[in-house]
């Protein structure tokens, strides 16, 4: 009779019912229900968690999280029917009968409610929490999700996924970030759903009662994030999950991938070609060909005979290498990794204790569980391989991990750092464990050097170790758009440093396809083309001379800008917040910008809004927020709160400056290791109020920055009092800036001077050098900019004391 009655209730909602008992914990509150206990932690006066488990313990979650509950002050006051726990930052209702958990700003505005009926309930062992939908309520991020800027409407399961040439609106792809954002009525706050089940998100698809969250299994364990703004969410979220490391200078540059270039002599000319031909580029790649019979840690003796050799000629030429790892290891007999993985007991296994083997390029294989320290040791060391040859960094590819068939089998087990776990729990985290160990690896075997790792799969946290690349695209109109608000989602989603392959992996770009993507992912944080075997030869001059010049124009243009670019990874560093931003995170509360014309958007460094547009318009409709912006090109003035037509031929990608802004260029430079002249250029918009510019150099390789070894300074731009100040430097890195020119756009040129007393009382601190006559802003061919009439230049020496310049 028991029998039938929990299998009758497992068939239906089971909700978690009315509180039975709670009390007041130094860290919030404990209690339970008949079903369920539960405990909701004050993490920070901005963060409450909150964990729900039908067991008597509730599940760690060893990954994600590195951040410890901070001690903070709140209160609780009892009433009749509810208990409201109160920071200085929000309040949490929680519902006694039935539970449920309403969150309030300090003036009782409901940002986020339970829904009243099933708030937190069971179907079997998979939990869902029911969320009552705001009025006019939007959704964002979610990390690595296809579909629109706006989620509501839409549902999406988590379940890393291998998924060659997916479609722009399939899901699941590669990775899982189970956190999203939610708006409405100028509120925002965040949700980190952290269980590692397969998860649903479903915000209001097939019903219109509610919105969910569910996973298959495990408890019901999240964090609520509320702050006035977006930033401030996902700062949030990046505080508890980490932020990204600052990456080797070198990975900022353009990079160049082929699945696979082969033999040695075909990558030598590959990187000949990039320096023949005066295009800047930082990094070549090897694919799966470099091995032998695809089996990680060899090189295939034929292709490369001496691979060692050939990369030192690529350093040579200004090049770094990053090698392909495939999670599968070949089951045969004397293949040492497989021998030694055996010996250690390494592998993920059948519960009966049998290896278990799935297919993958090098046929059978059995899969290092990386969800244990001794593997991702094992794995860190055998990485002295491709040290020994030179290798510079990591590429952690099919860590899904993929295999054929895609329907690795859910009762294998895993460690999970010991607790013993099936399939079902372990693989959305295994992809984000094996980028941990190539990371790891990579410190092992080069102490001194900051690791570049990039990674297809993944999970909440993942930004502390990889980069990410959207996987197998497509080559169409629709994938560079869709690159984009992926890039932008995991900009949304903690992910800062991501990009997706140029040209598209799958199928065959138009010549104007190429250009046009070539252009955006110039301001993409990650940069590189790449494209699968047997397609037509996909560098960026297989095009012809046209599409080549427009590349080159780009690439030289992302060069430029290094000194912006870096500054801003260093800041992404500190606070999290991406490089790429979603138009949703400075104008969240603009209804227009989730307009599917407009959603591809996005804000570049902090002060250029980037028009992603297909390349077969010469004409398209962009929208300016807020502010004023210049078109990048001609510093021609738009106001902003409208909707412009912009030409948008092939060549010019709509590009456009904040007002007030400072942007930051260098001289033209063909890699990253190559020295600029020593001038750092900075291009003043005029506008209104104050801008910022924080300046950041470091040796852009090393962990001396930790240290201090860095050069950082604020150079403020006062529109407001014409006033250019140059705070002290921090630091003891000397700047490679030994002077500054200072290119003012906007102005009435003539009419522009500089104060001359300004400069008298600091003439011990700077040197006034010059008023220039010429323009040396832009790339050669993106040359409207140098027939720009409202430039006025000057020039002054860099120096470390602090200064200020005022215009007149
Ligand atoms: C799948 C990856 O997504 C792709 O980028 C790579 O080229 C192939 N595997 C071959 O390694």
């Amino acid at each position: 009779m028991t029998t039938l009655t929990k299998s009758k209730q497992s068939n239906r909602n089971l909700p978690i019912g009315d509180v039975k008992f709670w009390k007041k914990e130094e860290f919030g509150i404990s209690g339970n229900t008949a079903v369920a206990n539960f405990k909701l932690t004050v993490y920070r006066e901005d963060t409450i968690r909150v964990q729900v488990s039908k067991e008597t313990y509730f599940s760690p979650n060893p990954y994600t999280v590195i951040q410890d509950p901070q001690t903070v002050d709140f209160s609780i006051k009892e009433y009749e029917s509810s208990v409201v726990l109160q920071t200085d930052k929000l309040k949490l209702e929680l519902g006694l009968s039935p539970f449920t958990i309403t969150y309030y700003t300090l003036d009782d505005q409901v940002i986020n409610k339970d829904d009243a009926g099933f708030a937190v309930s069971w179907l079997g062992t998979e939990v869902s929490n029911y969320k009552t939908v705001q009025e006019n309520e939007k959704f964002i991020g979610l990390g690595e999700k296809t579909g629109g800027l706006n989620r509501a409407g839409n549902a999406y399961t988590n379940w890393n996924t291998d998924y060659f040439a997916y479609g722009v609106n399939d899901d699941p792809l590669y990775m899982s970030i189970p956190f999203y954002i939610g708006l409405h009525n100028k509120l925002s706050y965040g949700i980190f759903f952290d269980n590692t089940h397969k998860t649903v998100f479903n915000f209001g698809a097939s019903t219109n009662r509610f919105v969910y969250f569910s996973a298959e299994d495990g408890d019901l364990d999240y964090y609520f994030f509320f702050d006035d703004s977006v930033s401030g969410i996902i700062s949030a979220y990046t505080d508890l999950t980490g932020k990204m490391e600052i990456p080797p200078l070198w990975s900022l540059g353009y990079q160049q991938c082929r699945y696979s270039y082969y033999p040695e002599s075909e990558v030598l000319t590959l990187a000949q070609t990039f320096r023949d031909k005066k295009m800047p580029a930082d990094v070549i790649y090897l694919d799966i060909h470099h091995m032998e019979k695809y089996k990680v840690f060899t090189f295939d003796q034929e292709k490369f005979p001496d691979a060692k050799s050939m990369i030192k000629r690529l350093k040579e030429k200004g090049f770094k290498v990053v090698v392909i790892m495939d999670p599968g290891i070949k089951t045969e007999n004397g293949y040492l990794p497989f021998d030694e993985g055996m010996e250690k007991d390494l592998f993920v296994k059948y519960p009966d204790g049998l290896v278990y083997e799935g297919q993958v390029w090098p046929g059978w294989c059995a899969f290092p569980d990386f969800t244990k320290s001794e593997t991702r040791e094992w794995w860190a060391e055998k990485m002295q391989f491709y040290k020994d040859a030179g290798v510079d960094g990591y590429w952690t590819d099919m860590n899904e991990p993929a295999s054929w068939g895609q329907h690795t089998p859910n009762l294998i087990d895993f460690s999970y750092e010991g607790e013993e776990v099936s399939h079902r729990k372990a693989r959305n985290i295994y992809g984000f464990q094996m980028a941990r160990s190539a990371y790891e690896g990579s410190k092992l075997q080069s102490p001194e050097e900051r690791p570049f790792i990039l990674t297809r799969s993944g999970y909440s946290g993942i930004q502390r170790f990889a980069a990410a690349w959207t996987g197998d695209n497509v080559a169409t109109e629709d994938h560079m758009l869709a690159g984009v608000r992926l890039v932008n989602s995991l900009g949304l989603s903690g992910v800062s440093f991501a990009g997706y392959d140029v040209g598209g992996f799958a199928g065959e770009a138009s010549k104007a396809l190429f250009a046009r993507w070539m252009s955006i992912a110039t301001f993409s944080p990650f940069y590189r083309a790449h494209s699968m075997i047997n397609s037509n030869d996909a560098e960026p001059w297989s095009f012809g001379e046209e599409v080549e010049e427009i590349s080159r124009n780009y690439m030289k243009l992302r060069y430029r800008l290094l000194p912006t670019l870096y500054s801003s990874f260093y800041q992404s560093s500190l606070d999290g917040l991406p490089i790429s931003k979603s138009l949703a995170i400075d104008y969240a509360h603009d209804h227009i910008i989730y307009d599917s014309a407009f959603q591809n958007e996005y804000i570049f460094c902090d002060r250029l809004l980037i028009a992603p547009v297909e390349s077969t318009k010469e004409i398209t409709k962009v929208y300016l927020p807020e502010g004023d912006w210049y078109y990048l090109y001609d510093s021609r003035l738009h106001k902003g709160n409208q909707v412009i037509f912009q030409d948008c031929p092939t060549s010019y990608l709509p590009v456009y400056v904040k007002a007030g802004s400072i942007l930051a260029l260098q001289s033209q430079i063909y890699n990253t290791g190559e020295k600029n002249d020593g001038i750092l250029r900075l291009h003043i918009y005029k506008g209104e109020g104050q801008h910022n510019y924080l300046h950041y150099e470091d040796d852009g390789c090393s962990y001396e920055y930790l240290e201090g070894d860095i050069f950082k300074r604020n150079i403020i731009w006062d529109s407001d009092s014409l006033t250019l100040k140059f705070e002290k430097p921090e630091g003891i890195y000397s700047s490679g800036y030994f002077r500054v020119k200072v290119y003012c756009h906007g102005f009435d040129a003539e009419a522009l001077h500089l104060d001359k007393n300004s400069i008298e009382s600091q003439k011990e601190n700077v040197a006034f050098l010059d008023r220039l006559t010429e323009f040396d802003p832009l790339p050669d061919n993106l040359h409207d900019f140098h027939e720009s009439k409202s430039v006025a230049t000057f020039t002054f020496d860099h120096v470390k004391e602090a200064f200020e310049l005022r215009f007149t």
